[in-house]
């Protein structure tokens, strides 16, 4: 069994290029197996302690379609032991008010069913105007930008995946 799942959706494919260079940083696919939301049973989490969700933010602060269709099954699953880590793609510049809500929307919902949320991220380095994503002045996860500040991706995703292997222990 791998050590870690990484539940995904992408409508555009910028957060699912951003889950296979996590994949990477953490080891490949024999550290993580990754798992496209659309084709998620609710078992499949069962599979892992240790979990990373990735959403971008659509439609002004709402959920990615795919993980929009499956939000609602996430009040069947007990995540309770799980440590959960959460990043998304968005666009601070264009969505200002509503910049990286997604993953703090779904980060609510999992911490409701018992996970324990890692990886917070600083908010230094970014300029929006409000974001579900902050809680207690951090990102509840990573917050990438392919939209604006694609340059820095590659950077950002490395620290974080090595707070990661940190928190999560692997
Ligand atoms: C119509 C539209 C609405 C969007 N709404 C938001 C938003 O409310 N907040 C945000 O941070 N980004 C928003 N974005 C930016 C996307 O989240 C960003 O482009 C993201 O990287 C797309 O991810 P994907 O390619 O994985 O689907 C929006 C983009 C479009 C085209």
């Amino acid at each position: 069994m791998s050590k870690i799942g990484l539940f995904y959706g992408s409508t555009t494919g910028k957060t699912e290029s951003a889950a296979e260079m996590i994949q990477q940083e953490l080891g490949g696919e024999d550290v993580v197996t990754m798992h496209e939301i659309s084709e998620v049973e609710d078992s499949d989490f069962d599979d892992y302690e240790n979990l990373i969700i990735g959403c971008p933010t659509w439609d002004i602060g709402e959920l990615q379609a795919d993980w929009g269709g499956y939000y609602d099954e996430l009040d069947n699953i007990d995540f309770s032991g799980k440590k959960v880590a959460y990043f998304g793609t968005g666009d601070q510049v264009g969505y200002s008010e509503n910049f990286q809500d997604a993953m703090g929307m779904i980060e609510e919902k999992i911490s409701e069913q018992g996970g324990t949320t890692v990886g917070h991220w600083s908010t230094d380095g970014y300029e929006f105007e409000s974001s579900k994503a902050v809680k207690s002045g951090k990102f509840v996860g990573l917050a990438l930008d392919e939209d604006n500040q694609s340059e820095l991706s590659d950077e950002r995703i490395k620290k974080w995946v090595a707070q990661l292997k940190s928190e999560f222990g692997v």
